[in-house]
């Protein structure tokens, strides 16, 4: 079985651009290698997270990010067991302010999210547009 966590998070005050870059690139390259699917984006502070996977790995991955101390206020919007295949692989972006913000990867943004179903994709393509800085 799959399952999808979604959450939001803030990151911790000394946190700085490089480690920010170390965390999207590793946790990139970990979830590549273990068929996690999904998204990460930074956003003004703030982490949006999408992971999508088997069911158990998830659970522990959510687990081990809940416990890491380079961000706190960990706010899951929803974990749900999906019955879709996952399609795509795994992204993560910097878009700390407008000028690291490219419009024409809103789209991808998007496609990352299509293992959601219909109503989840709408809520979480809510918060995904009040997250971005557009
Ligand atoms: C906001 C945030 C998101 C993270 N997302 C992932 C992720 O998707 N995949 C991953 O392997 N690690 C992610 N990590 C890192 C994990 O918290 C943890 O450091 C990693 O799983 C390695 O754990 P270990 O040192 O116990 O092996 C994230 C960390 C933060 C702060």
């Amino acid at each position: 079985m799959r399952y999808a966590i979604v959450y939001v998070s803030t990151a911790s005050k000394d946190l700085e651009k490089k480690e920010i870059e170390n965390i999207l690139n590793s946790s990139k390259k970990w979830n590549n290698e273990n068929d996690v699917t999904g998204l990460l984006l930074f956003s003004g502070g703030n982490f949006f997270q999408i992971i999508e996977g088997e069911k158990n790995l998830i659970l522990e991955l959510f687990q081990n990010i809940n416990s890491d101390k380079r961000h706190h206020n960990i706010t899951q919007i929803f974990g749900k067991e999906i019955h879709k295949e996952a399609y795509d692989g795994y992204d993560s972006d910097f878009v700390s302010d407008e000028a690291d913000y490219d419009p024409e990867k809103f789209q991808h943004y998007l496609n990352q999210i299509k293992v959601l179903d219909n109503s989840t994709q709408k809520a979480v393509e809510n918060i995904l547009m009040a997250f971005l800085p557009i």
